[in-house]
């Protein structure tokens, strides 16, 4: 059968491909600890579910707009107000089914042969795909463990040629953990001033999950780059709805008509139940996304000390977001080859950090969206097979 060319360009998250063999591995009868998945192993909160369900028996059966219910995207706005500090119109507000279509649908915007669009590395392994899908060529915007998978901003701008359409930020990161300081934030939005030609698509889907004190800054929150930044966030990570498939983008005022004639090209309007269950998310009480992240946070900290007790590993502290990333060069192992082991030796899921780019040899990543207890024996099990037989 005769694919379009292209099709071999397009890579995948391999989250979902350990997911498919954790899954085989438990119908054999095998135990598995599952610290791949980056879902929060909660619930959607009760009054999220109540509203999505009263939704239902309410009649919402119907498309929406293509661009989203105007109450969600009102509720957005307030939201966006209330923490971030930015005044959105609603009309620049595109409702989406879950946060990975802004990230297709500003990649396809831009991306084409001859384009250069920058992208964090190791970072969220769909970036890279889709840029390559698109023509456009991938430039890595280094994170280094050296500086907690900060960046300088000044080696970001450097990347910039005349070729650059599109830059990625994410912050908190994924697979890292590391969140950009508003220092070198300011600086790049600064330096940003200079390239009129390259816009920003921000990733803040993880900007609820900070610790130890860290503040989100938000790409939106530089009045002179508003004319160019989309800003990406979504219900996932914060309210725990990954399988509800919800997310939004925000456009800038020459760009939402081809945001919103894609989403009509493809799948028309997000799910209207979703939409009204995710307005409760937004304007009703907020004291489980604070559990949820305490929650995390405690959980980091144990993962933290457990990494750092495996010989040959080491980890930085991670200050957002629900990953580890710790080094484990010291293991002389590679990292898809530990993968390998944990999985089909020792019954533990994790991903190589080769996942999310070729800068992540030599790295892991662990999610600890999952229970102490089965953070303490997921790494029991990573430090018995370690051990010389
Ligand atoms: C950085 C980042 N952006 C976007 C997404 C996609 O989120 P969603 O599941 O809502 O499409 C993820 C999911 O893991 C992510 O880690």
């Amino acid at each position: 059968m005769p694919l379009a060319q292209r099709m071999s360009l397009l890579g995948t998250e391999t989250a979902f491909e350990v997911f498919n063999k954790a899954k085989a591995l438990e119908a054999q009868g095998k135990d598995v600890v599952h610290l791949h998945i980056g879902a929060p192993d909660f619930q959607t909160p009760p009054n999220i579910v109540e509203a999505g369900q009263r939704a239902l028996r309410d009649g919402w059966h119907k498309y929406t707009p293509a661009k989203g219910l105007i109450e969600l995207r009102e509720a957005v706005c307030e939201d966006l107000l209330a923490r971030r500090g930015a005044e959105v119109d609603p009309e620049h507000v595109l409702i989406v089914p879950g946060g990975k279509p802004t990230m297709l649908y500003a990649i396809l915007m831009f991306g084409e042969p001859g384009a250069e669009i920058l992208y964090p590395n190791p970072g969220f392994p769909i970036y890279e795909s889709l840029i390559k899908w698109s023509g456009a060529t991938p430039v890595p915007i280094e994170l280094l463990e050296e500086t907690n998978f900060n960046f300088s901003a000044e080696a970001v701008l450097a990347k910039i040629t005349p070729a650059t359409r599109l830059m990625i930020l994410n912050s908190p990161a994924n697979p890292t953990g590391g969140v950009v300081s508003r220092v070198e934030m300011d600086r790049l939005a600064e330096g940003l001033e200079q390239h009129p030609q390259v816009t920003i698509l921000s990733d803040e889907i993880y900007s609820r999950l900070l610790y130890d004190g860290e503040e989100h800054v938000s790409m939106l929150s530089y009045p002179a780059l508003r004319d160019r930044v989309i800003l990406l966030d979504g219900w996932s990570k914060t309210y725990a709805m990954t399988g509800w498939r919800l997310g939004y983008g925000v456009w800038p005022a020459d760009l939402i008509k081809h945001a919103e004639r894609i989403q009509i090209n493809s799948v028309s309007c997000a799910n209207a139940a979703t939409q009204i269950a995710a307005i409760e998310a937004l304007r009703g009480p907020q004291d489980a996304v604070e559990e949820m992240r305490t929650a995390f946070d405690e959980r980091r900290k144990i993962i933290h000390a457990e990494l750092n007790d495996i010989p040959g590993f080491s980890c930085v502290m991670p200050k957002g977001a629900f990953y580890a990333f710790p080094n484990t060069s010291g293991t002389g192992i590679s990292s898809m080859q530990l993968e390998k082991q944990f999985l089909y030796e020792a019954g533990i899921a994790c991903l190589s950090g080769t996942s999310f780019g070729a800068l992540g040899e030599g790295y892991l990543r662990f999610s600890y969206a999952n229970s102490i207890e089965n953070i303490r024996e997921g790494l029991r099990r990573v430090r018995a097979s370690l051990q010389p037989a």
